[in-house]
């Protein structure tokens, strides 16, 4: 039997004997059979070197590391393999050991199983206390574990020079991954998508593209099936990345509908279409993307140089209950929701409760102008990522203040040709795939939409003039901005 075959008996022996909440503790998904051979193929070996090392951090029962030794044995490297392996649950390791005992046996392997925390038990620095360098590997593969940390936690206080906020274990792992790896060697990690965009993992990314270049992305369109047996939430990526500052000239994207691999596409991206400017990652997968990233990049300002910030709304209503009314009274202003956006305009009151605030804190209460809202969460289905709508002062003029919730957007317009002007962009096809294309959740993060290349102020205005008197349409928008962007 082949070695992988077995080690997914063992796998699935252990799997079935432990709760699926224990396993979560640990941040336990074990990779597919299909999934852990195409992440083995993708590095490029040196069968001229003597000897390879590699190492499995957050080994599991070692599938990803029996698949890398296999394939290279299959390919003809006849050198030595040494294999570190790091895993912190002691109740995985008796699978652990069978399964490595059983490559030692077929592909000659000498093999190291670290009962350890990967991170804790290294320095995040080049060197340690004791001036000795921390160690290096020719090959890097895993299936980091994912778990949400506290800041306080020792993992994220060691690591804390690319922490911002509450930090996810695995871009911990991934970036311990860096320091581990060779200089010009290759490390080929499955992970979450999030890391490509936001503020949150700026400092990641900066760490990452200062050591490394990325020169394969892999996107699953559907979310099931990547893990043996277990549905995850989260869109799952594998990445390889090499450890140089050397800017290889494109990025190899495919893409399959599953962890089957069967329909496996693929388009090399230029690479500074993938990694923009900003740091941010753009999986394109296809022509069309490319097309619609050139069109957007085409454009010199952002909403942030033309003094058109987004922001988020400013009340979270179940900590301000106590200034929320369900009826208008004296002294109260109306208070905005994303339910109050609909066909591209603001409607309000709808007769929902809580659609009036009555407080004389600055804090909770902003300038009745023209505005543009933009909710903030919508959902897979949907078939927009961008839901907006104008809302102008001259509907409810009599207000001075009004309030937004905080899971709507808003952009503050100094006239109603501006509102319309940004409403042809944001609710256009083109920006809505640019979105999609940039950030895989369904959030609408402010702080990456101000960095979005966007048309000059004028042109907004000029662009908004055209729209007053039409319908509020992707269409009309689309027509628009094919005018204007080409
Ligand atoms: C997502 S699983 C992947 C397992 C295996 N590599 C695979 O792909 O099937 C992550 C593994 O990391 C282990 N782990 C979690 N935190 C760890 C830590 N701090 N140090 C070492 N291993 C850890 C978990 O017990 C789990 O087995």
């Amino acid at each position: 039997m082949e070695s992988l075959d077995r080690a997914y008996n063992v796998t699935r022996t252990f799997v079935e004997s432990v709760p699926k909440k224990e396993r979560k503790r640990y941040g336990q998904f074990f990779t597919s059979r299909k999934t852990a051979e195409f992440m083995a193929s993708l590095f490029t070996i040196d069968y001229s070197k003597n000897e390879l090392s590699l190492l499995d951090a957050g080994a599991g029962t070692g599938l990803l590391t029996i698949a890398l030794v296999e394939r290279l044995r299959k390919d003809g490297y006849k050198g030595k393999i040494k294999v570190v392996c790091y895993e912190n649950d002691a109740s995985v390791l008796p699978a652990l050991i069978e399964n490595m005992e059983n490559i030692k046996n077929c592909f000659d392997v000498i093999y190291d199983i670290r009962i350890e925390n990967y991170i804790l038990s290294q320095q995040f620095s080049e060197m340690d206390l004791f001036g000795n360098q921390v160690e290096k590997y020719d090959m890097i593969i895993g299936n980091p574990p994912y778990k949400k940390l506290v800041k306080e936690a020792p993992e994220a206080k060691i690591m804390s020079e690319i922490c911002y906020g509450s930090p996810n274990l695995y871009f911990l792992f991934w970036a311990m991954g860096i320091r581990n790896l060779k200089d010009n060697e290759e490390l080929v990690y499955i992970v979450p998508r999030s890391w490509t965009s936001g503020a949150y993992f700026e400092r990641f990314r900066k760490f990452l593209f200062n050591n490394c270049v990325i020169t394969n992305i892999h996107i699953f369109e559907s979310r099931d099936k990547v893990f043996d047996g277990d549905s995850i939430l989260q869109e799952t990526i594998i990445v390889k990345i090499r450890k140089t500052r050397n800017k290889p000239e494109s990025v190899e994207i495919s893409s399959s509908e599953t962890s089957d691999f069967y329909d496996v596409r693929s388009c090399s991206v230029d690479y500074n279409t993938v990694v923009s400017q900003n740091k941010y990652v753009f999986i394109v997968t296809n022509e069309k993307d490319v097309e619609i990233l050139s069109r957007v990049n085409s454009q010199t300002s952002t909403l942030e140089t033309d003094n058109l910030r987004m922001r988020t709304g400013i009340i979270v209503d179940f900590r301000t209950r106590d200034v929320l009314r369900d009826t208008r009274e004296d002294g109260s202003y109306p208070i905005f929701y994303s339910h109050h956006i609909k066909d591209g305009r603001v409607f309000w009151p709808v007769g929902r409760e809580a659609e009036y605030i009555v407080t004389d804190k600055s804090g909770y209460l902003q300038e009745n102008t023209d505005y543009l809202f933009v909710k903030r969460f919508t959902s897979k289905e949907e078939k927009r990522r961008l839901q907006c709508g104008i809302y102008l002062k001259s509907d409810h003029s009599q207000y001075k203040y009004i309030s937004t919730q905080n899971k709507i957007n808003y952009i503050k317009c100094e006239n109603p040709e501006l509102a319309y002007g940004l409403f042809v962009i944001l609710n256009s096809s083109l920006y809505d795939a640019y979105y999609r294309i940039l950030n895989g959740s369904t959030q609408v993060n402010s702080t990456e939409i101000n960095c979005m290349p966007v048309p000059p102020k004028d042109s907004i205005h000029q662009m908004g003039l055209e729209l007053i008197g039409m319908e509020l349409t992707e269409q009309n928008c689309d027509k628009i901005i094919d005018r204007w962007i080409r």
